[in-house]
């Protein structure tokens, strides 16, 4: 009890309710500014769900202070780009981005540019922003999030520029508005941060301390999504094997079993299950719960126990392949994917052969591949790294067709079966959803069915999405 209460740094409810008078104060500073007219905000995130959902709870405090949001970044008066740190492409896109907003407030000198998430977090990046793009109004890091109204009140009365970066192991703040992106499927965090500092990561420096959220806190937002119709609930977290890790509260499979078990037509996924600490009973969790979704996101990285280990990851090839195993012993159709790391500093043709024939034997549904990208401050930065950008290009390419045949094969032998699928778009008269396990197919239908649970069978697959027809 005692290691949990140390694990979770609350953030004090008076301090939200002081942000609330923030709002007010901000909101009467921002009518006078626009004169009668209504104020507009363009929000982009860069990076994971876990931006997204933190994107979530930012607009949740801009619509508190009278903005409504456009895809019209010229007519914006606010734009605000929460950015990701993951790769060296997440990184150069920001300030390219960011960049071209200079001849855009030329015209609209009154914009409020506003830059925040985990690229923020780190001195090079918001020093760079301090020096050479004064016309950013407002730069904040990951852990002042909660404080947004009074970090804006203050750029709105005083048109004086405001830097917000702070180190700390990082706290949790409950009691956000929160402005969802989507009616019938929700974002629910359940922890933030990651202490796992796999050697070519950024994220446990820019995120902080791994901490759970309460599981009542938790189980409250679930109930509050599905009664609002929420269809699709992703539970997220950097490693949500982890939940609640060194205390005696609940556990993740746990927590599992008790969202299932809430009244209502919905399904459950989470990310990211990380296989050092994937457990069986969570893959009994999972087999035994009908509403969560029989697909696993396990990212190995590497097949190569060497390169595992460099990258510091906890497991070997051989535990990963006896997850999976059990994981298919007691769901037989499960749905496997996972994330990939080529090139990581060392890394030889021979051990990354091992991460071909590792996908081969695994045969995952679809792979998000990365070619390693170094990143300042972490240790995989500072190893040697002979292999040319070329050369990765080659093993990447190697890889990816290697993975297409694997997705083509599988999609093909879905067809004829019938599944059960979420409705989540319409065009040009076809409905297009994801399967259980996050399979895309579109198929012929009414648009009044987006947002419901539909019976498909599959009738034809390309590569990796399929085609079906309704059923019933
Ligand atoms: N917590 C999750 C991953 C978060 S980052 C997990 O451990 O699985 C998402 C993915 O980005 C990682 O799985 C990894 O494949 C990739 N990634 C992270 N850092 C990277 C880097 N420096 N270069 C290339 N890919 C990276
Ligand atoms: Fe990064 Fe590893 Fe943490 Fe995932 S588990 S966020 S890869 S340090
Ligand atoms: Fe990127 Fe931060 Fe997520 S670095 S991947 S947005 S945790």
């Amino acid at each position: 009890m005692i290691q949990s209460e140390l694990r979770r740094f609350d953030v004090p409810f008076e301090q939200i309710s002081k942000q609330r008078e923030y709002v007010a104060l901000a909101k009467t500073v921002l009518e006078s500014r626009m004169c009668g007219k209504s104020a507009k905000a363009y929000v982009h995130t860069f990076g994971c769900q876990g931006n997204v959902s933190d994107s979530e709870r930012l607009k949740g405090w801009l619509s508190q202070i009278g903005y409504s949001f456009t895809d019209d970044i010229e007519s914006a008066d606010l734009v605000l780009y929460n950015t990701c740190a993951v790769r060296e492409h997440a990184h150069d896109r920001v300030f390219g981005n960011v960049g071209a907003l200079k001849p855009i407030k030329e015209k609209n000198p009154d914009m409020i540019i506003v830059l925040c998430g985990c690229m923020m977090q780190q001195e090079h990046v918001w020093q760079k922003i301090r020096k050479s793009y004064p016309y950013v109004n407002l730069v904040f890091g990951t852990h002042s999030h909660h404080r947004l109204p009074e970090l804006l009140y203050n750029v709105l009365r005083g048109g004086k520029r405001v830097f917000d970066v702070f180190e700390t192991e990082g706290f949790i703040a409950e009691g956000m508005p929160v402005h969802r992106d989507g009616t019938f499927k929700g974002w629910l965090p359940i922890m933030y941060g990651c202490n796992n500092f796999c050697s070519y990561c950024i994220v446990p420096y820019v995120r902080g301390r791994e901490r759970s959220r309460k599981s009542s806190d938790v189980l409250a937002e679930a109930r509050e999504l599905i009664a609002a119709g929420c269809k699709d609930i992703t539970l997220l977290g950097q490693n949500v094997n982890s939940y609640n890790r060194g205390s005696d509260e609940m556990s993740f499979a746990q927590l599992l079993r008790e969202i299932n078990a809430i009244e209502g037509d919905f399904r459950i996924r989470f990310m990211t299950s990380h296989p050092k600490d994937c457990t069986f009973e969570l893959l009994d969790a999972m087999a035994e719960c009908e509403k969560v979704s029989k697909h696993l996101h396990l990212p190995c990285q590497s097949g190569n126990d060497r390169v595992l280990g460099e990258m510091n990851r906890g497991y070997t090839r051989e535990k990963y392949l006896s997850l999976v195993s059990y994981a298919r012993k007691v769901m037989p159709d499960i749905s496997l994917t996972s994330d990939i790391i080529v090139g990581f500093p060392g890394e030889t043709y021979e051990e990354f052969k091992d991460t071909v024939s590792l996908i081969e034997e695994v045969g995952f549904t679809s792979l998000f591949t990365f070619i390693y990208s170094p990143r300042e401050g972490t240790k995989a930065s500072r190893m040697p790294d002979p292999v040319s950008r070329e050369e990765k290009g080659r093993w990447f390419r190697e890889l990816t067709q290697a993975q297409e045949k694997i997705a083509s094969k599988r999609c093909s032998n879905m067809i004829g079966r019938t599944y059960r699928v979420l409705a989540e778009e319409f065009n040009g008269g076809m409905l297009s959803g994801r399967t259980d396990g996050s399979v895309m197919i579109d198929f012929p239908g009414d648009e009044s069915l987006v947002g419901s649970f539909c019976q498909v069978r599959v009738t034809s697959a390309r590569n990796w999405t399929l085609s079906g027809e309704l059923i019933g």
